[in-house]
Order: C-alpha cells, then sequence, then structure tokens
C-alpha cells in the first residue's frame, strides 16, 4: 500500500469518485445532481469559448447549483485570466476551485486568493504540459487535476501515456513533496479506472460513465469499487 497518506486527505480513506454534469442534462441540472447522491464531489465544467473551443455554464448556474445540492462542488475552470475570474468561484459556494496553469499568470497568488475565499486550490495539467515544470508551484495547491483527454469535450478516449504521470505525481506527494488529492479526468470508465488507480490518483472524474448509465448513483459505486481494488493492489 503506497497511497496512505494521500488517501487520508480524501477524508474516507477510499477514492474519490466526481460525476461531472457536462454529460448531465443541463436543463434539470438539480435532479442530475440528486441522482448521484453519494458521490464525493460533483465536478463542473466551466468552458468560455477561449480556452478551449466548447463553451458550457458560469458564476450564476454554479452559484444556483450549490443551493441545490449537498454534494461538494469540484469546480474545473478551463478559461482564460483565471487570476481575475477563479476566486469569485470560491466565494460563490465552490468547494474545490481548479484552473489551468497554462491560463495562469500568477498561480500561486491565485491559489492563495481561492483558499481565502473559503475553498480548496487546484492546478489543472493538459496532457502535453509536464508535471516536473511544476512541482514547486504545486506546494501551494491542495488539488492536482491531471487532464487524460484533451480539454473541452466529453466521452474521448482515455490517454494512457498520462499513467506515467499520475505515478509522478503520486511519487511526489508519497516522498512528502507535495501533499494533495491526485485527480484525474477524462474518459474515465470502469476499465481506465483500474490503470489510473493502479497508478495512485485518489479521485476521479467520470462524465459519460456515469450519466450515460442506466443508474447513475449504482455507476458511482462500481467505478468507486474498481479503484479501491485496482489501488489496493497497486
Ligand atoms: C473535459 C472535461 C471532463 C469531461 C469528462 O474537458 O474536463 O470533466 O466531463 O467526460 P468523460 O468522462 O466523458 O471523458
Ligand atoms: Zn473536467
Amino acid at each position: 500500500m503506497t497511497q496512505q497518506y494521500s488517501r487520508a486527505l480524501t477524508g474516507t480513506g477510499a477514492p474519490m469518485i466526481a460525476p461531472s454534469i457536462l454529460s448531465a442534462d443541463f436543463a434539470r441540472l438539480a435532479d442530475e445532481a440528486a441522482a448521484v447522491a453519494g458521490s464525493d464531489w460533483l465536478h463542473v465544467d466551466v468552458m468560455d469559448n477561449h480556452f478551449v473551443p466548447n463553451l458550457t455554464l458560469g458564476a450564476p448556474v454554479v452559484q444556483s447549483l450549490a443551493k441545490a445540492t449537498d454534494i461538494p462542488l469540484d469546480c474545473h475552470l478551463m478559461i482564460d485570466d483565471p487570476d481575475r475570474w477563479a476566486p469569485p468561484y470560491a466565494e460563490l459556494g465552490a468547494h474545490n476551485v481548479t484552473f489551468h496553469i497554462e491560463a495562469a499568470a500568477d498561480p500561486r497568488q491565485t491559489a492563495r486568493a481561492i483558499k481565502a475565499a473559503g475553498a480548496r486550490a487546484g492546478l489543472a495539467l493538459k496532457p502535453a504540459t509536464p508535471l516536473s515544470d511544476y512541482l514547486d508551484v504545486l506546494r501551494e495547491f491542495d488539488t492536482l487535476l491531471v487532464m487524460t483527454v484533451e480539454p473541452g469535450f466529453g466521452g474521448q478516449a482515455f490517454i494512457d501515456a498520462m499513467l506515467d504521470k499520475i505515478s509522478q505525481a503520486r511519487r511526489a506527494v508519497d516522498s512528502g513533496h507535495l501533499r494533495l488529492l491526485v485527480e484525474v479526468d477524462g474518459g474515465v470508465n470502469d476499465e481506465t479506472i483500474e490503470r489510473a488507480a493502479a497508478a495512485g490518483a485518489d479521485c476521479f472524474v467520470a462524465g459519460s460513465a456515469v450519466y450515460g448509465a442506466q443508474d447513475p448513483a449504482a455507476a458511482v459505486r462500481a467505478l468507486r469499487d474498481a479503484a479501491r481494488v485496482a489501488g489496493a493492489s497497486a
């Protein structure tokens, strides 16, 4: 067992599952949150049609959703200028606010502003962005989001080459250099979650694998069980 230290940060000692509402029905978001009761976080993909080509939702929807569910909101900001726009998401009720290093001018200061506003701070890396360049910056963060697809769209295939980045992050946490959750996002399903868990991830975002299932809550439980088994035998 190599994952005790960070898993302790999850609060439950178990792998965390964060269903992504990108694959939900946007006209029924409160119902769709209720459909995944028992999830650890609810992942909210904010896209601005600049940092990524897609456009989804923003602060007013996050504020309403925070009032409509007890599941902590995990906001993944795929937006330009997060230094300016990320801290307000903490103020309006997000539990975790993650922004992209590729878009940030002053990631340390932005992390501090998010934490001062009462949320956890997360840093996301696109597939081509190496972890090694950011091992010091990440000391300011509570979460590292390793993108296992190109950000912008749900339903893409998991990029296996990212398993090495997950393992590097795991080692940085286990060595004590970082103290954060290792979260993976993109193409996570019953099969790929085993590899991501074995590589050392703590938290798993899943959009189509949850909301494409007949019973989304059962899909969350199945994903968590698969991650627990694979993570324990790693
Ligand atoms: C992609 C988003 C993901 C997306 C994942 O840019 O960040 O959170 O919802 O969807 P799946 O699980 O379908 O790959
Ligand atoms: Zn996401």
